[in-house]
């Protein structure tokens, strides 16, 4: 996640760890024909102010990665073969994700299983290092997005591509935001609150759950509190058919890590000593930097850790369903449903990023595993007497 504007750079910590994450590319990816030309960006506004954070060197490995030769973005499709065992294929279609999703036939079918989003937050950042790496270079200037848009142009974008989602949700299908705090008001409203004259909500949105992301390592600040959390915001289209497999991302409750509390070990619905987890994402993996430099991606620094994408993807798809990330960054929507076997589709407007991506596809995945589902403990007191008895919970208790 990029910080937010206004805030003071911190220095580098984390960052340059040594990135694991493979560089060759993947035996089974292939670029074909070029797509419809892609969507004319918007022009770059003198009034959007402030001063976006300068690229930092890039490590070795995305250098030569970016050394590699680059179509232009005007609308590839990198396709990648799904795994023998399942039918996970995955295609990464490079253009601007609003056109896209008025082109590309699942879509306009309307036969999307799972959305999830990670848009650009109008942050004025550079989502596409490859300019600042080759000062002299020649590519397209439109290559990197803009994100430095006023206010009325970001929200126009938005609401565009909430749109073209929704129109591209199966029924039982589900749509999933991470939006900062800036916009999750208006992303909320969009989907939910607008109305037309006779009060029936326009566009047949539920929201199911407002979760919270939280992350330790915000950008410092002086003058407010410190950003430490994302919004993820979880709408489906139809509350009563929507794809839910809440067994599928179960975690050890408090009760049973803490407090010894044998009543959680005997519950007549449920598995025992386990419930789902809680609103407030959090957890070992679960950090940008702390925890996870394994899976970092050089050039990536807004990359989601892979298990957020594993518990969305398995609590809300089955085998084989189609999953969509309109705005696909360093591919981990994409590389966590290959491996658990769903198809793929992913939007990215930046050839670099999207090649990157693709690469990092094939390679699958550093942490994920599709019959080892990530063990979470949410848990954050350590646990309370001999564990022999069952203790009785504090008021403080879950
Ligand atoms: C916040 S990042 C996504 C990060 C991603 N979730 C990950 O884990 O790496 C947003 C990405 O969307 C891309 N992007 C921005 N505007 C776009 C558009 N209109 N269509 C498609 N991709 C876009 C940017 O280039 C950037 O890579």
């Amino acid at each position: 996640m990029p910080p937010p504007p206004g805030t003071k750079p911190q220095p580098p910590t984390g960052r340059s760890a040594p990135v694991k994450a493979p560089v060759t590319a993947p035996a089974k990816a292939r670029v074909t024909a070029p797509a419809k030309a892609r969507a004319k960006a918007p022009a770059k506004s003198a009034k959007a102010g402030g001063t976006p954070r300068r690229a930092k060197r890039p490590p070795a490995k995305h250098a030569e990665l970016a050394a590699a030769p680059m179509p232009r973005a005007e609308g590839g499709v990198i396709a990648i073969a799904g795994e023998a065992r399942g039918p996970a294929e995955c295609r990464v279609h490079i253009g601007d994700s609003r056109a896209l999703l008025r082109s590309v036939p699942e879509c306009v079918r309307g036969e999307v299983d799972l959305i999830f989003a990670d848009p650009p937050f109008n942050w004025k950042r550079d989502y596409d290092r490859w300019k600042a790496e080759h000062p002299g270079g020649t590519r397209d200037e439109y290559d990197t997005w803009n994100d430095r848009m006023p206010d009325g142009e970001y929200l126009d974008f938005t609401r565009r591509w909430l749109d073209g989602c929704i129109a591209a949700l199966r029924p039982n299908g589900s749509l999933w935001v991470n939006i900062p705090d800036d916009w999750a008001a208006e992303i909320v409203l969009h989907l939910k609150g607008d109305r037309d004259a006779d009060g029936h909500p326009r566009r047949r949105m539920h929201m199911v759950n407002w979760c919270i992301w939280h992350y330790r390592f915000g950008q410092n600040t002086l003058g407010r509190f410190i950003n430490s959390k994302v919004h993820v915001l979880y709408f489906c289209k139809d509350a009563s058919r929507r794809t839910w497999n809440g067994d599928a991302v179960l975690e050890p409750s408090d009760r049973a890590t803490t407090y010894a509390d044998k009543r959680t070990f005997n519950k007549k619905e449920g598995a025992s000593g386990l419930r789902l987890p809680m609103d407030v994402w959090y957890g070992k993996y679960w950090g940008r930097i702390q925890g996870n430099n394994e899976e970092r991606r050089a050039g990536h620094d807004n990359q989601i850790p892979e298990v957020y994408l594993e518990r969305v993807i398995r609590a809300c798809s089955n085998e084989g369903d189609l999953v969509l990330d309109p705005f696909l960054g360093s591919g981990t929507t994409c590389t966590v449903a290959r491996e658990l076997r769903r198809r793929s589709i992913g939007f990215e407007f930046s050839s670099a990023n999207a090649h990157s991506a693709a690469q990092r596809i094939g390679a699958g995945p550093v942490r994920v595993r599709f019959d080892r589902p990530t063990q979470h403990i949410s848990a954050i007191f350590s646990p309370r007497g001999s564990g022999k008895r069952a203790a009785r919970p504090p008021a403080d208790a879950e």
